[in-house]
Parts: C-alpha cells; sequence; structure tokens
C-alpha cells in the first residue's frame, strides 16, 4: 500500500508500505477519503509539539473496514466509518470525568500514532464509529472537523437567545457556525475574518451579519446592533482576540477559546468578574462522533459548504501547499484514495 509519510520535519514522502494487520481489538479500514487539516500542515513543518517521525498522517477520514482484529466481531466487516483520532487510557481522571480528549495518557491518530493519509490504517474498534450508508462518503469524511465544533458548544450551551459571534471563517470557525445556526438556533449570529470570500462561506454557512475585523468595526457593529454578544467562539486563534472578545462580551456572557498558541493573553480580573465572564476552552473532542453523525443524518449541516478540493491523494505536496498559501480559494481539501 501507498502511506503519505513525514519521515521528518520538512520532508513529505509517499512511501510503499506492508498492509498492516489489526492488533487484537483494532478494525482495519480502506480509507476511501481523508481531509486536510491545519494540524496536518504544522507536523510537516515539524511545529506542532507532540508529533514523533516518522508519521503517517491524517486524522480526519472515513472508509470501509476490510479486516478485523481477533476480538472484534467479523461482522463489522463492510461498514462505513469514520474514526475518531481521540485515544484514551480509560483509567485517569480526565477519563473518569467524561473528558478522553484530555486523557492523561492522549494518543491523537495521525499525530501520536500513525494516521488516515494511508490505503489502509489500522485504529482501535472502538475509534471506528459507523455511518449510516445514507450520508455520502464526502460528507462522512467531515465529522471530524465537526467534532470539534460540538465539543466547544457543548461547554458553551447556546440557546435560542444568544446572540453568538465568531471569530474566523477557515474550516473551524465555519463548522462552529453551521452547529450555532443549524442544531441550537442561536438568534443572531456574526462572523468576522479578513478575508472577503471567507465571509461569503460563513453566509452560507448560516451566518446574519459579516463583519470584516478591524477592531472599531465590531464595536459599532454591536453598538448599532444594540445587544452585546452573549455568546463568542474564537477561531481564528490570535492571542490578541480573547481581549478584544472579552470587552465586547455581553454580562453573563460566554467566551469560547481553542487555540494552541504559547503567547500570552492580555486580560484583567475586572474586565471578567465585573460581567461574570465564563471562559471555556476546547481541545479535540469527547466522545462527541455519534452526535455529530446524527446530526449530519438528520441533514442538520451542510458539509458542502466547507469543501473546496478534492484531490488525488498523490497530489498531497499540492494539496498541503493550497492549504497553507491560498486561503481565500481553499477550504476543506478532501484527499481520494483509489475505491
Ligand atoms: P484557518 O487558519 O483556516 O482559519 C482561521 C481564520 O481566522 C482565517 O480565515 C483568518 O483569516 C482568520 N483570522 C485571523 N486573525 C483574525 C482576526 N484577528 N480576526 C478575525 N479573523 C481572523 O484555521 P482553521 O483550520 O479554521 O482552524 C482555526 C484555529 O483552530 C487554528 O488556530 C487551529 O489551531 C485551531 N484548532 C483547534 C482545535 C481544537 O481542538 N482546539 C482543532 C482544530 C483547530
Ligand atoms: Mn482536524
Amino acid at each position: 500500500m501507498k502511506s503519505i509519510v513525514i519521515s521528518q520535519p520538512g520532508v513529505l514522502e509517499i512511501q510503499q508500505r506492508e498492509i498492516p494487520q489489526p492488533a487484537d481489538d483494532e478494525v482495519r479500514v480502506k480509507v476511501i477519503y481523508a481531509g486536510v487539516c491545519g494540524s496536518d500542515v504544522h507536523i510537516y513543518h515539524g511545529h506542532n509539539p507532540f508529533a514523533r517521525y516518522p508519521r503517517v498522517i491524517g486524522h480526519e477520514f472515513f472508509g470501509v473496514i476490510d479486516q478485523v482484529g481477533r476480538d472484534v466481531m467479523p461482522s463489522r466487516i463492510g461498514q462505513h466509518v469514520v474514526i475518531d483520532p481521540v485515544v484514551s487510557c480509560g483509567q485517569c481522571y480526565p477519563c473518569s470525568v467524561g473528558r478522553p480528549n484530555v486523557c492523561l495518557n492522549l494518543q491523537v491518530i495521525g499525530v501520536h500514532r500513525d494516521g488516515g493519509f494511508s490505503e489502509f490504517a489500522c485504529v482501535p474498534a472502538s475509534n471506528a464509529h459507523i455511518v449510516p450508508k445514507t450520508i455520502p462518503a464526502l460528507h462522512a469524511a467531515l465529522v471530524e472537523p465537526f467534532s470539534i465544533a460540538a465539543n466547544i458548544t457543548a461547554q458553551l450551551k447556546p440557546t435560542a437567545q444568544d446572540v453568538a459571534l465568531v471569530y474566523g471563517a477557515g474550516p473551524m470557525g465555519l463548522a462552529v457556525i453551521q452547529v450555532l445556526k443549524k442544531v441550537f438556533g442561536v438568534a443572531h449570529l456574526v462572523a468576522t475574518d479578513r478575508i472577503a470570500s471567507r465571509l461569503d462561506r460563513a453566509i452560507e454557512c448560516g451566518a446574519d451579519q459579516v463583519v470584516t475585523n478591524q477592531d472599531a468595526y465590531l464595536l459599532d457593529y454591536f453598538q448599532q446592533y444594540g445587544r452585546a454578544p452573549t455568546l463568542i467562539v474564537d477561531a481564528a486563534c490570535h492571542p490578541a482576540i480573547l481581549q478584544q472578545a472579552i470587552e465586547l462580551a455581553s454580562p453573563a456572557g460566554r467566551i469560547g477559546i481553542m487555540g494552541f498558541s504559547d503567547a500570552p493573553c492580555m486580560i484583567s480580573q475586572k474586565d471578567l468578574t465585573s460581567k461574570e465572564l465564563a471562559i471555556f476552552s476546547s481541545r479535540l473532542n469527547s466522545a462527541r462522533f455519534p452526535q455529530v453523525i446524527c446530526w449530519m443524518g438528520d441533514g442538520k449541516l451542510n458539509p458542502d459548504a466547507l469543501i473546496t478540493h478534492k484531490l488525488d491523494f498523490n497530489q498531497v505536496g499540492v494539496a498541503l501547499h493550497l492549504f497553507e498559501n491560498e486561503p481565500a480559494e481553499c477550504c476543506k481539501i478532501l484527499l481520494e484514495f483509489p475505491g
């Protein structure tokens, strides 16, 4: 089989490898579509502190089970599945309180262990979630990015009363916008970005209003609108945004952050406490795949609004380049593996 391997930071290879045999508790997946994500690019450049090399990247993938390990029911062969990349120990404190995404022994498929940019991938059977055959393969490949949106919104508990503000209209922001509008039905949703074509996509995903982010504009917008945002998600993840979000937020508002920058943010106790704001952070997802598959099956999400490119997996170099350098024309890129 062919696998896309980052053999060391900066070196991407398509390697010929033996088709792997699943361990006792694993299934083997014949990969059909795999999505390109920012973290794949980070591992390629050596900017992900958790990655070890050589590494088969890819943590957003859909395929068909074609082999099972000894402890897995053979009836699973033929199932359409998407893979939750979070592999957890089940024993530690975070696992015991339903937060396997921050397990003390966390192993992320495609980061800590080999991932889905490969013709075949072996994964723990419990990470391979069945997708009904009514959900198209292309859509199923986007369950993982929507699981990130499901996770952050589960913390923020959106309601139909909320005035929402989403920073960033990249794949993450757009997934969050869809979940806030199409699943939770927030009253009003404003998306902000710096790239006009991305704001067009935000409208397609359900945003009621888009605003180019230059400080005064957002403040002006909410002053004119007459209500401050009650729920803010930072899916742009610049360290300066949290401070701005705290200024903009309504008293009793909630703010969700998902960035990994290690740069400090300038925030004061007064700004938080005087409005009794809550800040939630969200990493990956804690067992949100079944929920997202359900939403997708019910037609509540529009994965097509995120997909801009579908490329043969041999074109992975082109895909990573496009993803990194053409944010105006590029959102979610799917790699196609031979059927
Ligand atoms: P992206 O880079 O495609 O999108 C970010 C968007 O934010 C861009 O369109 C950019 O123009 C916009 N932006 C940048 N600065 C801005 C500002 N000051 N105001 C408004 N818009 C601004 O990235 P993607 O894939 O959508 O991911 C977004 C972030 O989420 C990344 O930082 C990534 O590391 C993080 N992430 C976090 C995860 C988690 O589980 N916590 C999972 C996946 C991604
Ligand atoms: Mn991803």
